[in-house]
């Protein structure tokens, strides 16, 4: 009956560009230290989108396998979170709907708040399911971030989808009920109507995030949420994975608990080859891997799952709605003592708006796991000189002219260009 089901995450997806920049080079033709992205922002990589790809192509890599998987029925809502949309009124969701032939009986609505949009998107699929346990709804966060040229945020530029089937009785993750919300109007980071890139004040968007944490922090617990020893993961919105470090700083901080702050996998954590060899390798050989030493440690920091949480972030960049959910997919592709476990999350977007939410992991879920798919998807993608990607950074298409885009995407769907105005894709 409605109200007594779990509700939660049924199946999930990441799906990334088809281009990649290296940090090392982007240090190089810099005259920057490499370690200042390695170790001062926690990031190896950012994925870069084709000409012919954006937030629709993505999202539809992402949500494609989940619909093969388990077909349209019931699903008759697609909510889809983004800040870098492609148009001003309709729904970046409806080319998705088309492409994936998604059924005519369905409302599809795109969801904005920054980087937080998706957790909104999230807890709305919960209240449809709650209402009508019968539905199942596909909720889609896909975003590409864009900074401009030689400013503090271009290294933690990214672009990535997590699409996730929401429902009853879910396969993966059980959301439970009490939430901490806070928000407050600040200027810390925005994209006005008439520009490609953000504009951010950095250091005003790290308080202004942690700042949102404590105040979502003391709402759960005013709400009659967990308690942080009655949580045994937390999972961070990741601008880039230093800021999940500094946030679980923090949290040790307001909650007195001793947790782990290690984002990179034990030994590589300060050599200078640390990052994407390390990366894969804690990817390739599993949790413990992941966790680095502070599992062989008997006393110490509680392992949260910091580093195993980070591992796909590092070489994604930012993907503002989608981060915190890849962070989800590193967490439940990686660790395999998730059963019965409690997962804190928390979700930021800046304007600002956090919310400290908590789920539990289903037994079974790592049947699910796409750690060889993503891994695959990260390692295949095309590294782009550093004066390609200028070129393709500054490259802007108007709506005015017809274009035919180029087919470089190796992803199963692509922008196929602009007529009359609007925006087409076709199946790669
Ligand atoms: P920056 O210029 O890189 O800052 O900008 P920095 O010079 O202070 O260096 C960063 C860190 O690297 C420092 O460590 C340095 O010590 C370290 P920290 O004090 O932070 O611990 N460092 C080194 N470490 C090792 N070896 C070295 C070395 N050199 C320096 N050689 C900033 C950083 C975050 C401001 C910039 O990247 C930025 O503007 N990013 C974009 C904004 C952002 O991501 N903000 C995060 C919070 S807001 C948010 O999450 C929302 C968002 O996702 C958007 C949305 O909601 O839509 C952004």
């Amino acid at each position: 009956a409605a109200g007594t089901a779990p509700i939660g995450i049924d199946d999930i997806e990441l799906a990334t560009s088809h281009h990649v920049v290296r940090l090392d080079d982007f240090a190089e033709a810099n005259g920057t230290d490499p370690n200042k992205f390695r170790l001062g922002l926690g990031q190896d990589e950012f994925s870069f989108p084709a000409p012919d790809e954006d937030v629709v192509t993505m999202a539809a890599a992402a949500a494609a396998p989940i619909i093969q998987r388990s077909g349209t029925e019931g699903i008759r809502t697609l909510l889809f979170a983004t800040e870098s949309g492609t148009d001003q009124s309709k729904a970046a969701g409806m080319a998705v709907h088309s492409l994936l032939d998604l059924p005519s009986q369905m409302r599809v609505v795109e969801v904005k708040e920054a980087c937080y949009s998706a957790t909104a998107a999230l807890q709305a699929a919960v209240g449809i399911v709650t209402r009508s346990p019968g539905q199942r709804v596909l909720v889609i966060a896909s975003d590409v971030a864009r900074y401009e040229l030689d400013t503090p945020g271009e290294p933690t530029q990214g672009a990535g989808a997590v699409a996730m089937l929401v429902s009853a009785d879910p396969k993966l993750l059980e959301i439970e009920p009490v939430s901490g919300l806070n928000s407050a109007d600040v200027d810390d980071f925005w994209r006005p109507n008439d520009s490609t890139t953000a504009i951010v004040d950095g250091a005003l968007s790290v308080t202004a995030y942690l700042d949102a944490l404590t105040g979502a922090w003391s709402d759960l617990a005013a709400q009659g949420g967990p308690a942080i020893a009655e949580i045994d993961r937390v999972l961070y919105h990741q601008p880039f994975t230093k800021m999940a470090k500094k946030a679980q700083v923090h949290l040790a901080g307001l909650t007195g608990e001793d947790l782990d702050t290690e984002i990179v996998a034990g030994a590589d954590a300060g050599s200078a080859g640390a990052g994407t060899a390390a990366a894969n390798s804690a990817a390739a050989s599993g949790p413990a891997a992941a966790a680095g030493a502070d599992n062989s440690v008997a006393t110490g920091p509680r392992d949260t799952g910091l580093a195993t949480s980070t591992l796909y972030n590092r070489r994604l960049g930012n993907s503002y709605t989608a981060s915190l959910y890849a962070g989800l997919c590193s967490l439940l592709d990686h660790d395999e003592d998730l059963a019965g476990k409690r997962i804190g999350l928390f979700s930021y977007g800046s304007g600002s708006v956090g919310e400290f939410f908590t789920a539990r992991v289903v037994p079974g879920y790592e049947q699910h796991s796409h750690r060889l798919t993503v891994i695959e998807a990260l390692d295949a993608r095309v590294p782009l000189s550093i004066d390609a990607y200028r070129a393709l950074h500054a490259a802007e298409l108007s709506s005015a002219e017809d274009v035919t885009t180029p087919k470089v995407t190796a992803g199963p769907f692509r922008f196929a260009g602009i007529k009359g105005r609007a925006r087409h894709y076709e199946r790669a």
